[in-house]
């Protein structure tokens, strides 16, 4: 057995866990597994007991160098660590006055059209100094990572204007500065009109596309471009214009889509080849067979359904049927979905949209990362990024199954074990 592969660098061995690898749709579930990572990425994972000997000898040279972290998981779940690949976490200000008068029966499009809605964040967040919405945002972001969570994407689109959209991506790329966890930023500076331009919505677009998405790229802050595709939103047009824009700078696109009515907004994403499409209650099937050919993921966002008492469901079977990958999260925001908890949405996803846990599973880890064109996160597998999460669970279905206590015991991050502190 030659020593070739047996280099320094600090070894993560994990061993005596069940491990679910999410490369199949059963979720590729190994029992008695051992997991060996290295320089942050795994290099082993199969049966312990088929642990391969040079892999050995890499453990023990690491022991003796003192340089390798041992869990012993004692039976618990192993999984990849939790994306959530939908968020607006970055925002000031609240919107619990919208949340009473929808309960007294004002709908989302009516709170909107009187100036409320995505508008009353865009002032707060405006008026926030760019510390303040730092303080006000890192609490959300901390919170999904003690619930597993080592991949987050933040949309901008609270700022409206090149200063403010700014501000709210430089505040995200901060996050993932100062946590141990991964944020990928979108720009969507189409997602509603600020009240400069309220009765021009095509100059708005000139200047989201001349101004504001060249100098957010050249800042290094847009990873991403999504606009909100919707008739309370822009037209189809409009964000045809955004998305030829995205693309000139060669940046990825995604869509807030047939959320409230269908605007064939889908089709148009997959015509880009875009990440994914999100929302998607009233997607047709034209819109799931042109997703279905361009690869992009179908992002199911159960907590703004519920928030918003919709009742029109997103078409899982037909999304099944297509075999369009199914992703889900938090789409955390003060509007629609205040809710910043991502196993959350997994039991919503169950409960709400009927799907099965192993969709849920697929949901948060490998199609969530697709969604964010991540392809060395979300499965369990040689030379994926060590983003591993232990959970103290019978079996995956449980987190789907019980809510309210939290069973992730040990969550690494790129190899590295996030301390204890960091996820309470
Ligand atoms: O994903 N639909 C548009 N955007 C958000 C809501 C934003 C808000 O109401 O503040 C969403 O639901
Ligand atoms: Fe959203």
């Amino acid at each position: 057995m030659s020593n070739t592969s047996i280099q320094p660098g600090s070894v993560t061995f994990i061993k005596n866990v069940k491990a679910a690898t999410m490369t199949d749709a059963t979720l590729g579930l190994i029992d008695d597994a051992a997991i060996v990572a290295q320089h942050g990425v795994i290099r082993w994972i199969g049966k312990e007991n088929a642990l391969p000997m040079e892999f050995q000898h890499l453990v023990l040279a690491a022991e003796e160098r003192q340089d390798v972290t041992m869990i012993d998981g004692r039976g618990m779940l192993a999984t990849p660590a939790l994306t959530d690949c939908h968020t607006h976490l970055v925002w000031a200000g609240s919107r619990a006055n919208e949340f009473r008068q929808r309960l007294h029966g004002a709908s989302y499009q009516e709170i909107a059209a009187k100036g409320g809605g995505i508008l009353s964040t865009v002032k707060a967040t405006r008026e926030a100094s760019e510390a303040a919405l730092f303080d006000m945002s890192l609490p959300r972001a901390k919170a999904l990572l003690s619930q597993g969570v080592a991949h987050i994407e933040i949309k901008s689109g609270y700022g409206l204007r090149l200063e403010d959209e700014l501000k709210q991506l430089r505040v995200a790329r901060r996050i993932g500065e100062s946590l141990p966890l991964r944020v990928s930023t979108t720009l969507l500076a189409a997602h509603a009109l600020p009240p400069e331009y309220a009765d021009d919505s095509d100059g708005y677009i000139d200047y989201v596309v001349r101004d504001i998405l060249p100098a957010a790229a050249n800042e290094g802050l847009v990873d991403a471009v999504d606009v909100f595709c919707e008739n309370i939103g822009f037209s189809r047009e409009q964000t045809d214009r955004v998305f030829r824009a995205a693309q000139q700078l060669g940046l990825p696109v995604k869509l807030h889509a047939e959320q409230l009515s269908d605007q064939d907004g889908s089709a148009l994403l997959a015509s880009y080849q875009g990440l994914s499409a999100d929302h998607l209650e009233y997607l047709s099937d034209k819109g799931i067979r042109a997703m279905a050919d361009a690869g992009s993921v179908a992002v199911l966002l159960p907590g703004a359904f519920y928030f918003l008492r919709e009742t029109k469901l997103p078409p899982i079977q037909a999304l099944r049927d297509a075999k369009v990958p199914i992703a889900i999260a938090t789409d955390a925001n003060p509007g629609s979905s205040p809710l910043v908890h991502l196993p959350l949405m997994m039991h919503f996803a169950c409960t709400l949209f009927q799907l099965t846990p192993e969709e849920a599973w697929l949901g948060v880890t490998k199609h969530a990362a697709a969604a964010l064109g991540d392809h060395q996160q979300g499965t369990l597998a040689v030379d994926q990024r060590a983003d591993i999460a232990l959970w103290d669970l019978d079996s995956p279905e449980a987190i789907c199954y019980q809510f309210g206590i939290n069973p992730l015991r040990h969550l690494l991050i790129g190899g590295k074990q996030v301390s204890k502190d960091q996820l309470t």
